[in-house]
């Protein structure tokens, strides 16, 4: 009999760490009826990675509100997959990191009786408050899920202090690796043209450094996105040979501050956000990375990027401990002398942009699809 196999995801991250997953099991028709459902916690940054991907979702809850919160992004991701478990009614859910569509469809998933399978498992900062609400999200996914999959042994570690059973969990790498290694080859294939790559060719100058910037955490919204803000002016102003390359994330707690504060600076360059792989080339193109995303942590090592982090806690140490990411906080003045450091000299940048990548193999995917097909079912 084929497993029925329900992959969710609702935000880009997810979505571009989902994506070659839900490729592997449909390389397996036989086995698996895999079915997608977005929960479009995000909208156009969702459908950006769905089309680069060549995904077509089979539910589309289309959830996504203006400056939605999260009580009620929870409640309608529960409600809206209630009739969709119910008709369908998995074996296995499938769900990604720690967003609210993380959560709270391992909520729904557990009333439907399915088993959960977490991809990024066992990440942790062990701070409840930081990254917010994302640590909880994990937290409670871990609990109700049945098999984890870890990206990394530190991960694994973690669930195994939770008392989660040696035997459900498999250390895969990171999918986020298997999605740079699909972009790469996509984007280098003869014939193949991208219009945004095109349109954002004339900002990476010969001679000039490119910083690229990336921030939209919770927990960062107002001060301390100000405070970013007044750091990255400082920047500008001081290394006129450099040029800060800003796709900004579509959240009004994020545009607001950064529009207001940024726009109309000769070197700095607003921009929207980008699709995943003029993304990709622009992280090739830049001399260093300022960010607070998760995702960039993981991508930037591979590609000897040194990355700032805009946050005070991480739950992706590998790369810390590699030395090619640093956790500088929202203090604009360390963010102002930590990104001089790498700027003038010359030794301590190269010392940080060493290639690095403790996230995987390209492989996870693999993985994961052998796992479930040798697992039994305890529904
Ligand atoms: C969400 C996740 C966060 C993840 C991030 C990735 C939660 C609570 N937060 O944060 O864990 O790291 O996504 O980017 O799950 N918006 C648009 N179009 C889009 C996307 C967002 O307009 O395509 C705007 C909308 O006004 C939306 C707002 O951004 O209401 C916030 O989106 P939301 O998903 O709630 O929070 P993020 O900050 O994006
Ligand atoms: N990314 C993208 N376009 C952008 C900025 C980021 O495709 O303009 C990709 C990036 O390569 C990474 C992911 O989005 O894979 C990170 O998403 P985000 O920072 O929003 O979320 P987080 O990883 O912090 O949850």
């Amino acid at each position: 009999m084929k497993k029925k196999v329900l992959v969710v995801f609702g935000t880009r991250p997810e979505a571009i760490k989902m994506a070659p997953l839900v490729k592997e099991f449909r390389k397996y028709p036989e086995k698996f009826d895999t079915r997608v459902c977005v929960t479009a916690q995000h909208r156009e940054m969702l459908d950006q990675v769905l089309e680069f991907f060549e995904i077509e979702p089979d539910f589309d809850l289309d959830l996504m509100q203006p400056n939605q919160n999260l009580y009620t992004l929870t409640a309608e991701i529960i409600t809206g997959l209630k009739p969709l478990l119910e008709s369908i009614n998995p074996d296995y859910v499938f769900v990604h990191g720690d967003t609210t569509t993380t959560m709270a469809t391992s909520i729904a998933a557990f009333y439907s009786g399915a088993q959960i399978c977490h991809v990024e498992a066992g990440l942790r900062t062990f701070n409840m408050k930081s990254p917010f609400p994302e640590e909880m999200n994990r937290c409670v996914t871990g609990v109700l899920s049945a098999i984890h999959f870890s990206p990394t042994e530190n991960a694994r570690e973690n669930l195994e202090k939770e008392n989660k059973k040696a035997s459900d969990i498999l250390v895969t790498g990171n999918t986020v690796i298997d999605a740079l290694g699909y972009s790469v080859a996509k984007v280098t294939a003869a014939g193949f043209a991208h219009p945004e790559i095109e349109q954002i060719r004339h900002l990476v100058k010969p001679g000039i450094k490119t910083l690229l910037v990336t921030g939209h955490r919770r927990e960062n919204h107002g001060e301390g996105f100000l405070n970013i803000c007044r750091a990255l002016k400082t920047i500008a102003r001081d290394h006129e040979d450099s040029a800060i390359i800003y796709p900004v994330h579509l959240n009004p707690n994020v545009q607001r501050p950064v529009y207001e504060l940024l726009d109309g600076i000769a070197n700095i360059h607003l921009i929207a956000p980008l699709s995943y792989p003029a993304f990709v080339w622009l992280m090739e193109k830049s001399y260093l990375i300022i960010t607070d995303s998760g995702g960039v942590q993981e991508e930037a090592p591979s590609l000897g990027k040194p990355v700032l982090v805009m946050r005070n806690t991480t739950e992706r140490p590998e790369a810390v401990s590699a030395g090619t990411v640093k956790l500088v906080g929202t203090d604009p003045e360390i963010i102002v002398k930590e990104t001089r450091r790498l700027i003038k000299e010359e030794g301590y940048y190269n010392e940080m942009s060493g290639r690095h990548n403790p996230y995987g193999d390209g492989r996870a995917c693999e993985r994961i699809v052998t796992f479930i097909q040798n697992h039994t079912y305890e529904g």
